[in-house]
């Protein structure tokens, strides 16, 4: 299991700092861009997320949570290693998202709310790197894991059988659930508000791990 902390709870005003706490223990670091419109929230864009390039060579976990993922991924500067996560549900189509965002050179994530089948997003399987599992709403951190991501874990994973996809689950993760997040099948763990919600980063992110690891 990998780590991707989600700076959605870290202090806005401190964020390269936030990134340093928790470079050491960290896979990628994610980032939620949001619109306002595919979600009632807004956070940053392309301008905060390229400035934050020279404080880190983490690869970045950028997760589009706008309406037109199509229309703005190339603001993003990207490298091979990192990964831009759309929504199924936005309004740019699917297809169009995945050829952008593959002509940009990175790898290409497919995400989905709780409550949108996992057949929709079956069509796409053959041409993204990962998958993002949505474990809450998109649009805010802190809230209440949704117990039904297990089983839609564990179907994604039979769903894609021996094909190299990353599984990342995102929203909700605490000590006490990422170990049955990851048998159920992820690898990669997104978490926010169990890392940035208190005092020490770093100790949370390595109280998550060992929690994850039993
Ligand atoms: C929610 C975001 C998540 C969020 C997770 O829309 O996609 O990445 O930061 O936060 P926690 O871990 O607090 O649920
Ligand atoms: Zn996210």
């Amino acid at each position: 299991m990998r780590l991707s902390p989600s700076l959605l709870s870290a202090d806005f005003g401190r964020l390269a700092e936030e990134i340093r706490a928790v470079e050491s223990v960290s896979a990628y670091i994610h980032f939620d861009v949001m619109d306002g419109h595919f979600v009632p929230n807004l956070t940053f864009g392309p301008p905060v997320v390229n400035a934050l390039r020279r404080h880190t060579s983490l690869p970045f976990d950028i997760h589009l949570m706008i309406e037109h993922p199509a229309r703005y991924a190339p603001r993003f500067r990207v490298r091979p290693e990192d990964v831009i996560t759309f929504h199924v549900e936005a309004q740019d189509p699917p297809e169009e998202a995945i050829r952008v965002i593959r002509e940009l050179g990175c790898r290409v994530g497919i995400s989905l709310r709780p409550r949108t089948p996992l057949s929709a997003i079956e069509p796409y399987l053959s041409r993204v790197d990962w998958v993002l599992v949505m474990s809450v709403e998109p649009g805010f951190g802190g809230q209440e894991f949704m117990p039904d991501a297990l089983e839609r874990i564990r179907e994604l994973r039979d769903l894609i059988g021996g094909r190299g996809l990353t599984i990342a689950v995102d929203g909700g993760i605490k000590p006490a659930n990422v170990r049955a997040v990851v048998e159920a099948g992820a690898d990669v763990i997104v978490a926010g508000s169990a890392i940035f919600g208190d005092g020490d980063p770093r100790a949370a992110a390595e109280e998550l791990l060992r929690a994850a690891h039993g």
